[in-house]
């Protein structure tokens, strides 16, 4: 047995996209995914998110069974275009929602942990530019301006955005997210533009909820060369850090783009897109630095044997999210893998937290939380209507042991929340991978806890492993 730390908050997340369906109702309008959806092969089978688990008319059943679960915290983000749809005015139906939600969960105990932006930009805003126009970065702090006068004062805990690279360089270069953009410079100034919402958006969260915890959540990897001893496999494993971690970490952190970075991305596009004063701006302080890890990379200039696959097998070509890591492999080393192809690393985590907290969220005094880990397997419902997932059980105990490594170590972890609360909406992979503790038949409705809550159940009483 492996006692939690008293006062470590076990949670569990969702996004609104994922779940809510109701994506016509009370007033909301389309978002990028909405329309990405429509794009012929750009999600499979071009599932969508109308329906999704339907929560926006479920959530207070879904609230109770997060109670039942023991949950403490509630990671779930809020529609922009709900909330303002098109990016225009203050929708108040959509807002209501939200205040519904969060009067449910505190009546529950839970305590709800507010993220502005998981990846739905009013697809209306899109039209005028998305993330690589600056006025997006205006429209941001109207759009948080509105949810936090709304809801801030009742929840502990907000943070301006899930996962920034993912918006920027996965959605503008890449092209394998919405809305499907591929170029490099797009990529660079939308990921340029989302740390600048971020940091004028911790200050309009100050401004209407002085109490709350504030901070932001980034999907961070470990980046090992193949061969250590190799300088191209370290300079492989420099780039990747640089073009996945610390574009984001550094300017949040120290105000500045990393030199090495700018060297090698500076020219695309970068550079132009910085003006007078917004390093300062992204630099704002903050509380909590959320960490959503799923696992790290072993990278190479040399191709793997077997090419490891990660994308969606969407028809509708993707290219590579790095603007500049041309002939970067990343290297399959054996381990077990989820159904996403993603290897399992529960160690990773441990080395990850280690070094945020040691190069950037410690000199800072600022704690680490894991806001995102967890895994999609192919489950079966058995003929007892269970689902025994035990892969998914020793997923959570393996990388819930790793985030006590890091604590055992020395750096504070304050919570973890496992992704997700229940199988929904998996983005260009549609409905067909299931990362759920609770399973949710799509046909009906039903939400089924798997072993997997159970086993999260159990830990929740017993705060131990
Ligand atoms: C993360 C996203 C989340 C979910 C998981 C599996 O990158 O934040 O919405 O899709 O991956």
């Amino acid at each position: 047995m492996r006692q939690l730390p008293e006062d470590f908050t076990l949670g569990v997340a969702t996004a609104a996209y994922q779940i809510e369906g109701a994506a016509t109702e009370g007033g909301r309008t389309d978002s990028i995914w909405d329309a990405f959806a429509r794009v012929p092969g750009a999600v499979i089978d071009g599932h969508d998110g109308a329906v999704a688990c339907d929560h926006y008319h479920r959530y207070r059943d879904d609230v109770r069974l997060m109670a039942d679960m023991g949950v403490q915290s509630y990671r779930f983000s809020t529609s922009w275009s709900r909330v303002r749809p098109d990016g225009g005015d203050v929708n108040e139906e959509g807002l209501d929602f939200y205040r519904r939600l969060v009067d449910e969960l505190l009546e529950h105990d839970i305590a709800p942990w507010l993220t502005l932006y998981h990846w739905d930009l009013p697809q209306a805003l899109e039209e005028q530019g998305g993330w690589t126009s600056r006025d997006t970065v205006e429209r941001f702090v109207e759009y948080a301006s509105s949810v936090v006068e709304a809801v801030g004062d009742r929840v502990p805990t907000i943070t301006t955005l899930n996962e920034p690279w993912c918006s920027s360089f996965l959605s503008y270069t890449a092209g394998a997210h919405a809305p499907g953009r591929r170029s490099v410079r797009d990529g660079l100034v939308a990921g340029h533009h989302l740390l600048l919402a971020h940091g004028l958006g911790v200050d309009v969260i100050r401004g209407f909820a002085p109490d709350a915890w504030v901070g932001v959540t980034l999907n961070l990897t470990v980046a090992d060369p193949v061969d250590p001893t190799s300088e191209r496999d370290r300079d492989a494993a420099r780039r990747i850090d640089g073009q996945f971690n610390r574009f984001f970490l550094d300017p949040i952190f120290r105000g500045a783009y990393p030199d090495d970075l700018m060297e090698d991305v500076g020219h695309l596009g970068l550079a132009d897109a910085i003006q007078p004063n917004d390093l300062g701006s992204i630099s704002a302080p903050i509380d909590l630095l959320g960490v959503n890890y799923y696992h790290g990379d072993a990278v190479s200039y040399e191709p793997p044997a077997v090419p490891l696959s990660q994308d969606a097998p969407t028809t509708r070509e993707v290219g590579s999210p790095y603007p500049a890591a041309d002939g970067v492999h990343m290297h399959p080393r054996g381990l077990p893998v989820t159904s996403m192809g993603w290897e399992v690393q529960p160690e990773g985590l441990t080395r990850l937290l280690q070094r945020v907290h040691e190069e950037y969220a410690g000199p800072a005094l600022v704690d680490l939380w894991v806001t995102e880990n967890g895994a999609a397997y192919d489950d079966a419902v058995a003929d007892d209507g269970a689902v025994h997932d035990v892969e998914r059980v020793a997923f959570l105990e393996a990388h819930l042991g790793a985030v006590l490594d890091a604590i055992d170590a020395g750096v504070p972890v304050d919570g973890y929340f496992y992704w997700s609360m229940m199988d929904n909406y998996e983005w260009a992979w549609g409905y067909h991978k299931r990362f759920g503790l609770v399973r949710v038949d799509y046909e009906t409705q039903e939400r089924t806890l798997k072993d997997s809550a159970l086993a999260f159940q159990r830990i929740a009483r017993d705060r131990a492993l």
